[in-house]
C-alpha cells in the first residue's frame, strides 16, 4: 500500500527493520494455510527448526514463537530465572534499556552498567559504544557469591548502530570464573552478521523475523543452550504459554502445542532456503560491504555516524548524528515526503539528533545509492551544509570492490 496514492515506483523501506520482504518469500506466505497438526505440517517444521539450527549456528534447540522479538526478550527471562534474581546488564542504547525494564517489571533484580557521562555533541558515550567486557568482567568478579544469575547483552543495539563484540563478553564472564547465563539479543544481528550461539557460549539467544531474515513482523526466536535448558527445570519465575519444555517435545515431531503461525513459517522456509543458496559467509560480506559504502557517504558529508568505535560499526544500519540545531526527525519527514523513503528515527535518549539508515537484507548497489541519494537531499533541502557528494563516494566505492562470495560458514 502506497502511503501518497500519487507515488509511482517502490517504497524505499530503509528503516533497520522491518526490512524489505523478497518476492519469492511474499509468493511463499501467500499458499493455503494446512492443518497444523497433519503430516505436512510436521515436515515443515522439522524443515524450519534444522534451518534455524544453521543459522544461529547451533546443534541445540531453536524455539520459534509467534510473536514479535519483545515475546521473545520476555521468553528467555521467564523460562531461566527466579522472582528477585540479579541481572546484569549493559546500556548499548534503546533496546538494550528496554529490556532492563522488562526485566524490572518482571521482578527481578537487573543492574545496569553504562559508560558514564555524554561527549562534546552531548550525546551519552555508552550509546556510541559497544558492550564492555572488562567493565563486565570487573563487575562479576566482585560478586563473589555468585548472586548474578544472568549477563545480558545486545549484540546488534539497532538505535545506535553498534555491533559488540560477543565471544568478548563470553570471555569475560569465564575470566571471572562465574556461572552465569549468557543471554544475548541478535534480533537486528542473526543473518546480517556473524553470530555463533554455540562457539561463543551462549546460553539463550534472542532473534525476530523481521530484520535479516527478511520476513514481516511476527514471529521471533529462543536459540538455547543445554545449560539454559537445565535453568529452565528450577527456574520460578511464571510461564505457560513461553515454556520451553513444552515446545521443545512437541517440535521433535515438527509440531507446536499451540497453533503456530503457518504461512509465517512457509516464509522463513523460503528466507531459510535463499540463506543457505547464498551462503552465511556471502551474506555477512555482503552487509559488511553495504556498511563501508554508507559510511564512507556519511564521512563524505562531513558529518559523524552515532558509532564511533571503528572496531564494533555495524553491518546492518548506520546512525548519521546531525549538526546542533538541526531536527532530526524533520529531515527525515522532508525525505519521506518528498522522496517516500523512510528512514529510522532517533530513539530514547538520542531522539532529534540523529537519523538510522538500514542497510540490511533484500537490498542492493543501486537501492543503497539511491537512498543516499534520498538523504543527501533531504539534508540539502533541510539546510544542512554539507562538505562533499556522499553518493559519488559510494558510487565510487561500489564499482571499485565487486561483491565477492564470502568466506563459507560450517
Ligand atoms: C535489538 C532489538 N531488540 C529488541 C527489539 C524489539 O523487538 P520487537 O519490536 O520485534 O518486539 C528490537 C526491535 O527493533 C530490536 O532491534
Amino acid at each position: 500500500m502506497k502511503l501518497n496514492d500519487h507515488a509511482s515506483g517502490r517504497h524505499f523501506l530503509q528503516i533497520p527493520g522491518p526490512s524489505p520482504v523478497p518476492d519469492r518469500i511474499l509468493r511463499a506466505i501467500s499458499l493455503p494455510t494446512i492443518d497444523h497438526r497433519g503430516p505436512e505440517f510436521g515436515a515443515l517444521g522439522l524443515q524450519v527448526l534444522a534451518g534455524l539450527q544453521r543459522v544461529f549456528q547451533t546443534q541445540h534447540p531453536v524455539i520459534i514463537y509467534p510473536a514479535s522479538g519483545t515475546g521473545a526478550w520476555e521468553a528467555a527471562l521467564a523460562n531461566t530465572l527466579s522472582p528477585g534474581d540479579a541481572v546484569l546488564m549493559f546500556e548499548t542504547g534503546h533496546f538494550a534499556s528496554l529490556w532492563h525494564k522488562l526485566a524490572l517489571r518482571f521482578g527481578l533484580a537487573p543492574e545496569f552498567l553504562a559508560l558514564p557521562g555524554t561527549d562534546a555533541a552531548g550525546l551519552p558515550n555508552g550509546w556510541r559504544r559497544g558492550v564492555q567486557a572488562g567493565l563486565i568482567e570487573e563487575r562479576l568478579r566482585a560478586d563473589a557469591g555468585h548472586q548474578i544469575r544472568a549477563v545480558c547483552v545486545v549484540h546488534n543495539e539497532t538505535s545506535t548502530g553498534v555491533t559488540s563484540d560477543i565471544a568478548a563478553v563470553r570471555r569475560a564472564v569465564d575470566a571471572a570464573r562465574h556461572p552465569a547465563l549468557l543471554m544475548v539479543d541478535t534480533i537486528s544481528g542473526l543473518a546480517c552478521a556473524d553470530y555463533r550461539h554455540d562457539a561463543w557460549g551462549v546460553d539463550v539467544s534472542i532473534s525476530g523475523s523481521q530484520k535479516g531474515l527478511m520476513l514481516p513482523p511476527g514471529i521471533s526466536f529462543n536459540a538455547l543452550s543445554p545449560k539454559a535448558i537445565a535453568a529452565s527445570r528450577t527456574a520460578r519465575l511464571p510461564k505457560a504459554y513461553w515454556a520451553w519444555d513444552e515446545i521443545i517435545e512437541s517440535n521433535k515431531g515438527g509440531y507446536w502445542p499451540s497453533t503456530p503461525n503457518t504461512n509465517l513459517l512457509y516464509g522463513l522456509a523460503e528466507s531459510l532456503q535463499m540463506l543457505h543458496e547464498e551462503g552465511l559467509g556471502a551474506v555477512f560480506a555482503r552487509h559488511l560491504r553495504w556498511a563501508e559504502g554508507v559510511r564512507a557517504a556519511v564521512r563524505a558529508w562531513g558529518l559523524e555516524t552515532q558509532c564511533v568505535d571503528s572496531a564494533v560499526h555495524s553491518p546492518v544500519l548506520t546512525g548519521v548524528v546531525l549538526p546542533a540545531g538541526i531536527d532530526a526527525d524533520r529531515v527525515r519527514r522532508t525525505i519521506h515526503e518528498r522522496f517516500d523513503l523512510s528512514l529510522g528515527t532517533g530513539l530514547g535518549k538520542i531522539r532529534g539528533r540523529m537519523f538510522r539508515i538500514g542497510h540490511l537484507g533484500d537490498s542492493n548497489d543501486l537501492t543503497l545509492l539511491a537512498t543516499l541519494a534520498g538523504c543527501e537531499m533531504g539534508l540539502k533541502l533541510s539546510g544542512v551544509v554539507l562538505a562533499g557528494s556522499g553518493v559519488q563516494v559510494a558510487m565510487d566505492l561500489f564499482a571499485a570492490q565487486p561483491q565477492r562470495a564470502g568466506a563459507p560458514v560450517s
